[in-house]
């Protein structure tokens, strides 16, 4: 407990700083705001796992209006604060320090819940189970996962997400959840790649090599992990990605 517990600070040290805590791209985001259905007047929308506030900060700007952002680092909160700040958007964010898996919410009250590169941390299925009670009628959801893209996946690859993430599936399996917890499927879009190089490993490949030379034998082994999943993805990028689900509360 106490190693894992190590480990996720070696984590949030290895993103401290970083703008993006997962591949991610702002004209991708804006392209999915824009095909979404009109929300109500004074919607409520959250961004849950929403690490420094990339995702946040783009539905802050675009819908002009309140966003709750709950993650439970809060020097991410921190980082979400003082860039919301710069962008002169810090009047329309509410960072609250907290666990997505454990709400305390009013039931029904969600117009829009996005949540990017964090719905694995309860598995995706447990993400929907967990928010589909808090989805206001016809409330929208879009939520990335980790996903195949091919059936036929290479055996290395296999193996690094057999141990990193079991609950990986394809997006067919994943639409059968998000039907079975109770939404529609309005869509499923992927994450080109360019949002995992440009936006993401590469800063991330600065970061480590700023940290490596003082690194302890736990920032040592999140470094090499990273590196691992780095090279994977050079390599496999065909096989997985993230899929955005665009979902409807029926
Ligand atoms: C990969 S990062 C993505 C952050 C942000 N959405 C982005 O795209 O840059 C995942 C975030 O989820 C947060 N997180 C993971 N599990 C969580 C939980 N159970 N409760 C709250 N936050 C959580 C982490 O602290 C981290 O900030």
């Amino acid at each position: 407990m106490e190693q894992q517990s190590k480990q996720i600070k070696a984590l949030i040290e290895l993103h401290r700083g970083l703008e993006r805590l997962g591949p991610g791209d702002a004209a991708f985001t804006k392209h999915l705001l824009s095909i979404l259905p009109d929300l109500p007047q004074n919607p409520c929308i959250v961004d849950l796992g929403s690490g420094t506030g990339a995702g946040t900060r783009i539905l802050a700007d675009w819908y002009k209006t309140k966003i709750t952002a709950v993650d439970f680092s809060r020097p991410f909160l921190e980082e979400l604060q003082t860039y919301a700040k710069a962008d002169g958007l810090d009047h329309l964010i509410r960072a609250e320090e907290g666990d997505i898996g454990n709400l305390s919410w009013p039931a029904a009250s969600i117009d829009l819940l996005w949540s990017e590169g964090a719905a694995y941390s309860l598995t995706f299925e447990g993400a929907l189970k967990a928010w589909r009670p808090l989805m206001a009628p016809n409330g929208l959801a879009a939520i990335s996962e980790i996903s195949w893209f091919t059936k036929k996946v290479p055996e290395p690859v296999l193996k690094y997400w057999e141990k990193a993430y079991p609950a990986i599936a394809s997006e067919t399996e994943n639409s059968k959840l998000a039907m079975g917890a109770g939404f529609e499927v309005i869509g499923i879009h992927r994450l080109p790649t360019e949002a995992w190089w440009t936006n993401y490993y590469e800063p991330l490949k600065e970061r480590m090599n700023v940290l490596r030379p003082s690194a302890d034998p736990v920032m040592q082994n999140v470094i090499d992990e990273t590196e691992m999943e780095i090279e994977l993805f050079k390599n496999c990028k065909d096989s997985y990605g993230y899929s955005f689900y665009l979902l409807k509360a029926v």
